[in-house]
């Protein structure tokens, strides 16, 4: 079923926009779930941003949409909803009156209010909406990280929102909860009786979670550094894939269901002390080396200043203090300029507890559940089955596909189209609600201070490998170490 709504994106022409919010709005029209009598709001401030809007929004889409998906056709077609905007988000007197005009002509349609500009004018943003009378009770509003720097400024920036906006119409974005996989690991999860007996400390040994880039800090180099890898992956992103691997099951697959159980996870994160730092998380920054055969400068060098003290990777063991978890540990890991880009969690579950077949249990090898999120999207579960080669050893490893099918694959939705449709629809299962946000941070905070008071805990690594040998160190288990994931 097409829908029919209008959608406003502040910050049209900026980056986030162009990359990813209108190539995935032109795909979902491509694919006939926007109805034609939708408006997509494109605000922009620069006289010279709105004379060439169109043209640089048939520019990105030609760039961000992958050959196949591309259809000329289509795209004159979606050119037809967009309604280029000229205003000034903080002085109501530029742009707001024709803006709230047009709006207010469809004022029982569902409005969605897209922030992508700096939170520091959310609060004027809102302020406009609501004098401008644009916030009715089919309003949404939908914001994306940063979302503060710690946990005061977090709850800052969400207090602006809340001054306007009920809890239930503010969606706060982690792109990363979009990607298809995160369905699969839910839908496996949740929709299968071998899986709901063994997700557990009595049968899991430990779990990995991932996310490894060959990009350096491109052209972001000033929030970056301000910012670093713990505020900017594992705040969010990281601590985000572990809640759903390790939430117990909600109730119903609602947001508010499935909110509790997240919360109950940020919760039960065992606190990192000063004193317990060196033990469970490593730090580092990339020097330069040589990333896919390319040479490439330090952060340092690219940042130009040698005395920067911010952190491009991060490794951290963390637990969860609860009976499901209790002694399991979860080891989060995240880096630029690393040797190969890839996203994935690995669910490592424990050995046999007995070998029939000899007296070493070195031969088989524990059962390995892999959701790769990048480069490619896919489920592996790896076993052991009987061999058939006559070198000795009765068992061999093989690993089933758990992928949907290719016929299903090509339909697969880009991530910001399926959350922007699921804003649309006012289904808020994959958002991150505000007390989330609040434990992340708190987590958090402690670590980056005992960073601050602590400069000797920076190591580095060379741009092209896999971060600081240091963090291999977080393993004291026989048996665990990172696991290396071959495409
Ligand atoms: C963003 C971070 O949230 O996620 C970036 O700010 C990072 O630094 C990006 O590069 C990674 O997202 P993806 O989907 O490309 O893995």
């Amino acid at each position: 079923m097409s829908l029919v709504f209008d959608l406003v994106i502040f910050g049209g022409t900026g980056d986030l926009s162009l990359r990813k919010l209108l190539p995935s709005m032109y795909a979902a029209f491509r694919q006939k779930e926007i109805d034609p009598q939708s408006r997509i709001f494109v605000c922009c401030r620069k006289q010279s941003d709105f004379d060439t809007l169109f043209q640089q929004v048939e520019t990105a889409i030609k760039t961000y949409i992958a050959d196949e998906a591309f259809d000329e056709a289509a795209l004159k077609q979606f050119s037809k909803i967009i309604v280029p905007t000229k205003m000034d988000l903080v002085d109501k007197s530029q742009g707001w009156e024709e803006f709230a005009n047009s709006l207010l002509k469809h004022s029982d349609r569902v409005r969605v209010f897209y922030l992508a500009v700096m939170p520091s004018i959310y609060g004027s943003c809102c302020k406009n909406l609501h004098e401008c009378h644009l916030i009715s009770t089919t309003s949404r509003i939908v914001v994306e990280k940063p979302l503060g720097y710690d946990q005061q400024s977090a709850e800052e920036i969400n207090q602006v929102m809340a001054d306007y906006f009920t809890e239930s119409q503010i969606y706060r974005i982690d792109h990363y909860l979009g990607k298809e996989s995160v369905q699969g690991l839910l839908a496996l999860r949740f929709g299968n009786f071998i899986f709901e007996n063994i997700w557990d400390c009595k049968s899991i040994d430990h779990i990995q979670i991932n996310i490894s880039e060959i990009v350096g800090v491109e052209d972001r180099a000033a929030f970056y550094d301000e910012a670093g890898a713990m505020r900017d992956m594992v705040q969010n992103h990281l601590l985000q894939l572990l809640c759903l691997v390790a939430m117990d099951s909600p109730d119903r697959n609602e947001a508010d269901d499935i909110r509790i159980e997240k919360i109950k996870v940020l919760k039960a994160l065992k606190p990192i002390t000063e004193a317990e730092i060196d033990q469970y998380v490593v730090r580092g920054q990339y020097v330069s080396g040589q990333v896919e055969g390319q040479d490439v400068k330090s952060y340092a060098d690219e940042l130009k200043n040698t005395k920067t003290q911010t952190e491009t990777f991060v490794a951290v063991k963390a637990y969860l203090e609860n009976w499901q978890w209790a002694g399991v540990p979860f080891y989060l890991r995240t880096g630029k300029r690393l040797a190969r880009r890839s996203a994935e969690i690995v669910v490592q579950f424990k050995n046999v507890t007995h070998n029939i077949y000899s007296k070493s249990i070195s031969h088989i090898q524990p059962n390995r559940l892999l959701i790769q999120l990048q480069p490619e999207e896919k489920i592996r579960l790896t076993l052991m089955a009987k061999n058939d080669k006559k070198d000795g050893n009765p068992l061999r490893e093989i690993t089933l596909n758990l992928d949907m099918s290719e016929k299903d694959r090509q339909v697969k939705p880009l991530a910001y189209q399926r959350l922007l449709l699921d804003v649309i629809k006012g289904n808020a299962a994959l958002f991150i609600h505000r007390d989330e946000v609040s434990l992340a941070w708190k987590w958090i905070d402690p670590i980056i201070k005992a960073w601050k008071d602590n400069d000797d805990s920076l190591e580095y690594y060379k741009a092209g490998t896999m971060g600081p040998k240091k963090a291999d160190k977080l393993f004291k288990k026989q048996g665990q170490t990172w696991f290396d994931y071959q495409a």
